[in-house]
């Protein structure tokens, strides 16, 4: 094998990406060196990549190096090679078997954070919580809240569980295993309940077929399906919150572009909150709903 430095290397990837169709071919390539470095047990970072670049690549780190270029060239999510994606500034870990926390997501978590005083105490449950990702960070920022992380999903609540442990935040979250709220006690569902938030699955079940491979072939369909008009599990939640939530708690969700009229429509419907909102992301689409019980 021809010896490659880290500016070789990057550059041949980048051409194989690109030419793969990858939209974001240096990102992919740098990232998947630091993973190659990384799991051979060498700490690397980007800067490093930048001042070293006329280093030798140990073989072994560009052999496997090679394998994760091969892997993402014939489209697997790089976050599901490197086994890790950053939210809301901290690093999630995650498996194949869960959905990729998206950085529209961090809208949601970011308007509730405008929403509540950090040096209240407060309940919140967390429902389909995939990584964790929205239960950790609100865990995270703010510091006297408890958190209920819920999902049907075995393989999601391992990794769920290892991000509360990753953030040391095992004191103040608790995932649990239910079909929404069903599988709940009642000591879990007073209702005291502060804010119930969640980014269900919500894509209409015969959208999937035309979704980009890399999330239809890749992510778990348990993450996407959100049934015939995409809307199954808004209605759920929203019958079910009001009977936890208390007077004035939080309902938030995550919404598709397309989705807030309708959903601000089953919740006026629904007939238990007020003080409905739709948010928007920096596209100008429909994000996110919030509103609060009556
Ligand atoms: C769109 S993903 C969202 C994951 C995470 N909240 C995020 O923002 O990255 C939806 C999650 O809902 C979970 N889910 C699907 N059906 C469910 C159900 N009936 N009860 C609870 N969770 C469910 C899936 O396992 C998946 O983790």
């Amino acid at each position: 094998m021809v010896a490659s430095t880290i500016k070789t290397a990057l550059q041949h990837s980048v051409q194989l990406l690109k030419q793969s169709g990858s939209p974001s071919a240096i990102l992919d390539a740098e990232l998947l060196l630091l993973h190659g470095y990384d799991v051979h047990g060498i700490a690397m970072n980007k800067i490093k990549l930048i001042t070293n670049c006329n280093d030798i690549i140990p073989e072994n780190i560009y052999h496997s190096y090679i394998e994760f270029v091969e892997q993402r060239c014939q489209g697997k999510p790089v976050q599901y090679i490197t086994g890790k994606q950053e939210f809301m500034g901290l690093e999630l870990v995650l498996s194949e078997k869960v959905l990729i926390p998206r950085g529209d997501t961090e809208i949601i978590v970011e308007k509730l954070l405008e929403l509540t005083d950090q040096n209240t105490a407060m309940t919140i449950i967390d429902m389909c919580t995939g990584t964790g990702a929205i239960a950790v960070s609100l865990a995270h920022f703010l510091p006297l809240a408890e958190v209920i992380a819920v999902d049907i999903s075995e393989e999601a609540l391992e990794c769920c569980n290892r991000n509360i442990q990753k953030h040391g935040l095992q004191n103040r979250i608790k995932a649990l295993k239910s079909n929404l709220f069903e599988d709940l006690t009642r000591s879990e569902l007073t209702n005291n309940i502060d804010m119930v938030v969640s980014n269900p699955p919500y894509i209409p079940t015969e959208d999937i077929a035309g979704l980009s491979a890399n999330v239809k072939d890749y992510e778990p369909m348990l993450a996407l399906d959100g049934g015939r008009d995409g809307l199954d599990f808004y209605r759920r939640i929203i019958h079910d919150a009001v009977h936890c939530l208390r007077s004035g708690g939080i309902l938030a969700f995550e919404i598709g572009y397309n989705q807030g009229q309708d959903i601000m429509n089953i919740i006026k419907e629904s007939g238990g909150y007020y003080d409905l909102e739709c948010f928007k992301d920096l596209a100008g689409l429909d994000r996110c709903v919030i509103a609060r019980k009556k």
